[in-house]
């Protein structure tokens, strides 16, 4: 038997139980991983909710980013061989003792990661570094505004946006996420509740406004900080953790002959494979230097419901990790 969190309503995560279930056997094709740690993302919280754009059938497991240790192959499956770290991102299933996952899906553990830091750091960094670089075209020296700087996605964004030479101006609700974002590298910061974003990241950039805008949480945000791009800026899409998609009006667009992306993970893998592969090496080589996910807390299992809580209620900084072992 293993323990698993188990989601057998769709609501708010405060509904989540701990129980224990089968242990579950790998298919052709399939990897059986001893789950380490698995950190929440928003989308989990989502996913609960029954408000994801892919539904999860009850009841499920919720936890989709993990690292553990492989202990078992499915038949037709060669490697990676039994004990080996692996990590890896799934729709459901990672807040659990085991998980079963196909083995294409699976990754080496960057060198230098411990399982924590490994769990909490492939889907935000490798948000982070595409959407700066591959679709933001983002290089140093120019500014780039981080919306919700404090979370996971902005987090990891201002880390990464520092590392490659990138100015940030972050932008967060209230002094002490700034504070976090401003360890980071940050070198100016906007706090969206109090100040108006637009002008303060005018006078931050120097009049001249931002280069390049990641915004993973949409709102009335996303607007405004368009409107401080300087001409030829590039603002990405990444997500809407403020529940409100945005409306751009167009001809701001056209007015600053602004370009506006979309990223998404997911589908930067199937069309972009190359990309992806290109930037893991970056994240590898950024993590040998040092880099690491900021993880703000870590969770036992018996609390899960507790750590999807406070991310859905904007309450935590950096990542939080739910810690199998414990
Ligand atoms: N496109 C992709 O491939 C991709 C990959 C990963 C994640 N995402 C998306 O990116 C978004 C952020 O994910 P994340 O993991 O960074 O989440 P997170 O750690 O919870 O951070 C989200 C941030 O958004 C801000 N926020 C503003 N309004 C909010 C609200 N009403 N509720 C919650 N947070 C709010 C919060 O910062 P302040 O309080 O400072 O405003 C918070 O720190 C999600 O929508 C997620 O689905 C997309």
């Amino acid at each position: 038997m293993m323990r698993a969190a188990r989601c057998t309503d769709y609501g708010p995560p405060d509904g989540l139980t701990v129980v224990d279930l089968d242990d579950p056997a790998p298919g052709p094709g399939e990897v059986l991983v001893r789950v380490h740690a698995a950190a929440v993302n928003y989308p989990d919280v989502l996913l609960v909710a029954n408000r994801y754009q892919v539904p999860a059938p009850l009841p499920f497991t919720p936890g989709s980013e993990f690292a553990g240790v492989v202990a078992a192959l499915g038949p037709g499956v060669s490697g990676p061989a039994v004990g080996t770290p692996v990590a890896g991102a799934v729709l459901t299933g990672a807040f659990a003792e085991q998980v079963v996952v196909p083995a294409a899906g699976l990754r080496p553990v960057p060198e230098g990661l411990d399982m924590v830091h490994a769990a909490a750091f492939h889907v935000t960094y490798a948000t982070a570094y595409h959407a700066l670089t591959t679709v933001g075209q983002g290089t140093a020296g120019e500014w780039a505004v981080v919306l919700g700087a404090a979370g996971g996605v902005g987090s990891a964004a201002v880390d990464v946006a520092t590392r490659l030479g990138l100015r940030v101006v972050a932008a967060a609700s209230g002094p002490e996420r700034l504070t976090v974002a401003r360890k980071l590298g940050a070198e100016g910061g906007v706090d969206y509740v109090r100040e108006d974003l637009k002008t303060r990241i005018r006078e931050l950039t120097g009049g001249e406004g931002a280069h390049l805008v990641v915004d993973p949480v949409g709102g009335d945000h996303a607007e405004a900080a368009l409107r401080a791009l300087r001409r030829g800026g590039r603002f990405v899409t990444v997500g809407y953790a403020d529940g409100k998609i945005p409306r751009i009006p167009l001809n701001l667009v056209l007015l600053k002959n602004a370009v506006v992306r979309g990223f998404e993970i997911r589908m930067l893998r199937r069309y972009a494979p190359d990309a992806v592969a290109a930037g893991d090496r970056a994240l590898a080589r950024l993590v040998r230097e040092g880099m690491r996910p900021l993880v703000s807390r870590v969770h036992p299992l018996a609390e899960v419901a507790s750590a999807l809580t406070d991310v859905a209620q904007r309450r935590t900084t950096g990542k939080v990790v739910v810690d199998l072992t414990a």
